[in-house]
């Protein structure tokens, strides 16, 4: 790590990083994707103009290629917290990354183990699952409570038995923002002999990620939605990986983690893309000038002071917009009605007693905000609620460079609609 101040950065200057903030619209819908700082995109490009070579030739530039990508897997196991206990695999997006490790599960799996998959689930987390019934597996669900769509651990504890083999679920909702005990759920499905997949890509771009204190087999994430390139993370814990074949090539050993679970590798400017990002962390935890090789030496207490610094952002701009929601008594949030950054992250969700969410997002559209609605792909979590899923909800998404000012114009463009 380099000198810090351990000044909490103004959110103007960490905004003026980012080029796409200053686009016509107003950026809302961050649990799609998030904005780069200028300086990944620049990672990225110097990197496609100076070392887009192939790996482990031993000339000069494939070194330095090759050592872009090893840099960027160390970075994120401290990214995560995970340099002692395992590896961060890196692929396409999690989507894809999911299928990878149910591939190899499926190869494991016996008739009669029992997965657990969660009805709050994004699809990501749950297809590739519902897969392994055809080598003899059998699902059960984590159901949510479907007023709410909340989890509970009671419903957890319900579908546990000695047969368990892994259980998938959700950090967050990336429809309800409602955060997820995870260390506490992991307690219960270890007890239970099981291990865990937890899809954490709507809590990523929120808080920081820490798979050692929370004892998780499986971690993922999307690197696009948390500041970077778009790419996936998934962490394994090395006793877990330790069980699984990967699928790449025959002749690559079994014990070659991660590359063993990387099809074909990882983008390499994408990977340059990611070892920026250290830089933006620093930056967040208070040194206004990291080094240019940060990656190497940022830390997880860096990672942490910086995800504090945006929680500490984002934690009015959600209560803004709850408070501004809950003035229309015909407005519905969907997810925990409750600005508690301990509760939610600022993904919010909600319907309105007459206007079709699509109708709500048309006016946001015509007034410069970017919002969407949809059923976000957690089509089950829908259906359970009783949410038409042709209509979906209606999604508003900040992180921490959004401002309590968006949120009002947002609220001021919607506001005489919302009111009918
Ligand atoms: C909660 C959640 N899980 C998984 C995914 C899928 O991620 P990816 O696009 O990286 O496959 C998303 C994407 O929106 C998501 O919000």
């Amino acid at each position: 790590m380099t000198e810090r101040t351990d000044r909490i950065p103004d959110l103007e200057s960490i905004r003026s990083l980012f080029p796409g903030l200053s686009s016509e619209t107003v950026l809302l819908e961050n649990a799609g994707g998030s904005q780069v700082p200028g300086f990944v995109a620049d990672a990225i490009r110097d990197h496609l103009l100076r070392d887009y070579v192939q790996l482990g030739a031993g000339y000069p530039a494939s070194d330095r290629a090759t050592a872009t990508v090893e840099r960027a897997h160390r970075f994120l196991d401290r990214f995560v917290n995970g340099s002692e206990v395992g590896r961060v695999i890196l692929g396409s997006s999690c989507t894809s990354l999911m299928h990878v490790l149910a591939h190899a599960i499926a190869r494991t799996i016996e008739a009669g183990d029992e997965i657990v998959v969660c009805e709050q689930g994004h699809e990501a987390n749950i297809g590739c699952w519902l897969e392994l019934e055809a080598q003899g597996a059998v699902i059960r669900w984590w159901k949510v409570d479907p007023g709410t769509g909340s989890l509970r651990l009671d419903a957890l504890r319900e579908v546990l038995s000695d047969r368990t083999r892994y259980v998938a679920f959700p950090h967050v909702s990336n429809l309800l923002g409602e955060i997820v005990d995870v260390e506490a759920a992991t307690r219960l499905v270890h007890a239970a002999g099981g291990r865990v997949v937890v899809d954490g890509v709507a809590y990523a771009p929120h808080r920081a990620i820490d798979v050692d204190a929370w004892g998780v087999d499986f971690y993922a994430w999307s690197t696009y939605k948390v500041y970077g390139p778009h790419m996936g993370g998934l962490f394994g814990r090395h006793e877990a990986l330790a069980e699984l074949e990967g699928p790449n090539h025959f002749f690559i050993p079994k014990e070659e983690i991660p590359y063993k679970f990387e099809l074909g590798g990882a983008s390499h400017e994408g990977c340059a893309g990611i070892c920026a990002l250290a830089r933006l962390l620093s930056i967040l935890a208070g040194d206004p000038e990291p080094a240019d090789d940060i990656a190497d030496t940022c830390d997880h207490r860096t990672v942490r002071t910086a995800f504090d610094t945006m929680t500490s952002f984002e934690a009015p701009v959600q209560s803004r917009l709850l408070e501004r929601l809950r003035r229309h008594d015909s407005v519905r949030i969907i997810g925990p009605d409750s600005a508690d950054t301990h509760v939610r992250v600022s993904t919010i969700s909600m319907l309105h007693r007459t206007l079709d969410p699509a109708r709500i997002v048309d006016i946001a559209h015509s007034g410069g905000i970017g919002i969407r609605c949809g059923h976000m792909y957690a089509y089950r979590l829908c259906e359970r609620m009783g949410i038409p899923v042709d209509a979906g909800v209606v999604r508003i998404s900040a992180v921490h460079y959004n401002t309590v000012q968006e949120v009002d114009r947002l609220c001021d463009v919607l506001d005489a609609s919302l009111a009918g």
